[in-house]
C-alpha cells in the first residue's frame, strides 16, 4: 500500500504531528521544495500566457492614450472570451448574451460614479438596493412566511458576492449569540460539502467548525447534525444546492432541529436562490429550502450567478430586522463624522447595485422562468449523455450541477483531456470527481451535444493510454490523496503568490 495512504488512515492529530516533524527534516524539506517547484512550473504556463504582451511594473511616465489601452485590452479579450462565450466554461458566466452585456454596460455608464455610502448624493442607489432586497425576499417566501408567523419580516442587504453574504450572516449570528445567550466560544455546524466561505467566516470571526458527513446521495446527515449540536452552537447550515454535487441538503429536517434548539439556520442558496423558486413553479420536485420553513432564519442568494447581474452582487436575507442589526457596523465617535455601514466594504460600487436592479427588472418572473426551463432541460440532456458513456457515473441525483466520477479510470485525466479541447470544468475531491454547472451559455444550440461528444472522446483517449500521467491530473491527484493537508495548503498559497508575479 502507498505509504501516503497509510498515513491518511492515521488520526488527524497524529498525521499533523508527523507532517510537522517531517517538514523539519532537511532532506525531506528539500524534496518537498523540489516537488512544489515542479508542480508550480506546470501551472505557470497556463496562468501567465501574456508574457508576450506589454507589461507595466511601474506607472507609465506619461499616461497612455485611451485608444491604445482599449486596443491592448481588446487583444487580450479576443484571446480569452471565446471560451466562456461559446459555452466551454462550467458556471463562471451565467448569461453572457451580447444584448444582455450591452444593457449592463449602458446601466454601468449611467451609474459609474455612485456610492451608496453617500446616501444623500445617490438616493437612487439606495432605492435600487432596497428594492433588490424586497424582490429577492418575495421570491424566497417572505409573504408566506409572514402569513404563517406575523413576527417574521424578511429583510436584508446587498453584498459583493456569495462569500460576503455568508460572512455577514455568520457575523450576525456570532454577535447575536454573544449578546442574547452569552456565548463566547461560538460553533457552527455544517455539512462537509458546504462552501469554504463558511470556513473563511469561522477563520475571521473566531468560530469552531463542526463538520457533519453527507450520505451516499451527498445530502447532509440529519442524525449527525442533531448529535453535533452543543451549548455553544450558534448556527446550523445547509446548501440549496451544494457547489460540489449540486444536491439540496434536507433543509426541512435540518432547519427543524435548529428551530427546536433556538439557534440560527442558514440556507446557502447562493447557487439555487434564483433557480429553485422557478424550478418549483415549473413542476420540478424541489426540497423546501426558503423562509416558508419556520426554522430558516437567513438565506444567501447570489444575483451575480443565476440572477444574471454583473459580477459583484449577492443578497443576504434575514427572518427579521433584529438579526440584520447584528450585521451592521456603526462608529459614533470618529472625528470624521457619524459612520454607518451595513456590510464589510465602506464605499460600495453603486453601479453594480444599479445593474443588479436593472437586470432583475429586465428578466422579470417570466424571464427567470424561461431561463430556468432552458437550463434544466439542457442539464437533463447533459446528465443523460454522461450516463450513456461507459465507465462514467453521475453522483447523486442533481438538477443542473452535474458531478461525475469513474471507478475505472482517473477522472482528473478526463478533466485534463477536456481542458485540451477547451473546456474549463471543476475538479472535485473526496471523492475524486468533476462537475459542470450548466448555465445559459450551454443552452445555445449544439453546446450540450459538443460537450458529450468531447467527453466521449476524452474518456476514449484516457482509456487508450491508461499509464499516461498528464500535467494537471497529478496535481489534483496529489492534492486529493495527500494526508498532509498542510502541504496542500502551502501549495495553494504558492499558487496565490504566483498569480501576483509579473
Ligand atoms: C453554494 C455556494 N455558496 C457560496 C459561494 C460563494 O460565492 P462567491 O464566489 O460569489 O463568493 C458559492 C460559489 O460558487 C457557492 O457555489
Amino acid at each position: 500500500m502507498d505509504p501516503m495512504k497509510i498515513l491518511g488512515l492515521l488520526p488527524r492529530g497524529l498525521a499533523r504531528f508527523l507532517e510537522d516533524i517531517t517538514g523539519r527534516v532537511p532532506a525531506l524539506r528539500k524534496r518537498l521544495e523540489g516537488e512544489y517547484e515542479r508542480l508550480l512550473e506546470g501551472m505557470e504556463e497556463a496562468l501567465k500566457p501574456y508574457r508576450d504582451a506589454p507589461s507595466f511594473t511601474r506607472l507609465p511616465e506619461e499616461g497612455l492614450k485611451p485608444e491604445e489601452i482599449l486596443s491592448l485590452m481588446e487583444t487580450l479579450n479576443a484571446r480569452e472570451e471565446w471560451r466562456w462565450k461559446e459555452g466551454y466554461a462550467s458556471g463562471a458566466v451565467y448569461h453572457g448574451a451580447d444584448e444582455h452585456i450591452d444593457f449592463i454596460s449602458k446601466v454601468y455608464s449611467l451609474n459609474s460614479q455612485s456610492n451608496p455610502l453617500h446616501a444623500d448624493l445617490w438616493p437612487s442607489t439606495i432605492k435600487y438596493e432596497a428594492e433588490i432586497v424586497a424582490m429577492t425576499a418575495h421570491m424566497l417566501g417572505a409573504e408566506e412566511a409572514q402569513k404563517m408567523d406575523p413576527t417574521a419580516h424578511i429583510c436584508g442587504t446587498v453584498t459583493s458576492g456569495g462569500t460576503e453574504s455568508i460572512l455577514m450572516a455568520m457575523k450576525a449570528y456570532r454577535d447575536w449569540a454573544r449578546e442574547k445567550k452569552g456565548i463566547t466560544n461560538p460553533e457552527m455546524v455544517l455539512p462537509e460539502t458546504a462552501h469554504p466561505a463558511f470556513e473563511k467566516a469561522a477563520h475571521y470571526f473566531g468560530y469552531k467548525i463542526v463538520r457533519i458527513p453527507v450520505d451516499k446521495d451527498f445530502r447532509a446527515d440529519v442524525k449527525a447534525a442533531r448529535r453535533a449540536i452543543t451549548r455553544n452552537t450558534v448556527v446550523l447550515v445547509g446548501s440549496a444546492p451544494s457547489f460540489p454535487h449540486g444536491i439540496i441538503d434536507p433543509i426541512p429536517e435540518l432547519s427543524r432541529i435548529a428551530f427546536e434548539h433556538g439557534i440560527g439556520f442558514h440556507t446557502d442558496a447562493c447557487l439555487g436562490g434564483f433557480i429553485l423558486p422557478w424550478a418549483e413553479k415549473l413542476g420540478y420536485k424541489i426540497t423546501p429550502f426558503d423562509f416558508r420553513l419556520p426554522g430558516v432564519t437567513s438565506i444567501s442568494a447570489d444575483t451575480h450567478k443565476y440572477g444574471y447581474a454583473a459580477k459583484g452582487t449577492s443578497v443576504i436575507l434575514y427572518r427579521n430586522p433584529e438579526l440584520r442589526r447584528y450585521q451592521y457596523f456603526v462608529a459614533s465617535d470618529w472625528p470624521g463624522g457619524l459612520y454607518a455601514s451595513p456590510s464589510i466594504a465602506g464605499s460600495r460600487p453603486g453601479a453594480l447595485i444599479a445593474i443588479c436592479w436593472a437586470v432583475m427588472l429586465k428578466m422579470g418572473e417570466k424571464g427567470y422562468l424561461e431561463a430556468t426551463k432552458r437550463i434544466l432541460e439542457t442539464a437533463r440532456k447533459i446528465r443523460e449523455g454522461i450516463e450513456s458513456i461507459p465507465g462514467l457515473k453521475v453522483l447523486g441525483d442533481p438538477l443542473w450541477i452535474i458531478a461525475f466520477a469513474s471507478d475505472e479510470f482517473d477522472i482528473y485525466r478526463v478533466m485534463e483531456k477536456m481542458a485540451e479541447k477547451g473546456w474549463s470544468l471543476n475538479g472535485l475531491q473526496n471523492p475524486p470527481a468533476v462537475h459542470i454547472a450548466v448555465t445559459l451559455r450551454h443552452t445555445m444550440p449544439g453546446v450540450a451535444e459538443r460537450f458529450i461528444e468531447d467527453l466521449k472522446g476524452a474518456v476514449e483517449e484516457v482509456k487508450a493510454k491508461p499509464s499516461e500521467k498528464g500535467r494537471i491530473a497529478p496535481i489534483y491527484g496529489m492534492a486529493a490523496s495527500l494526508p498532509f493537508r498542510g502541504m496542500v495548503k502551502e501549495l495553494l498559497k504558492r499558487y496565490l503568490d504566483l498569480l501576483y508575479s509579473v
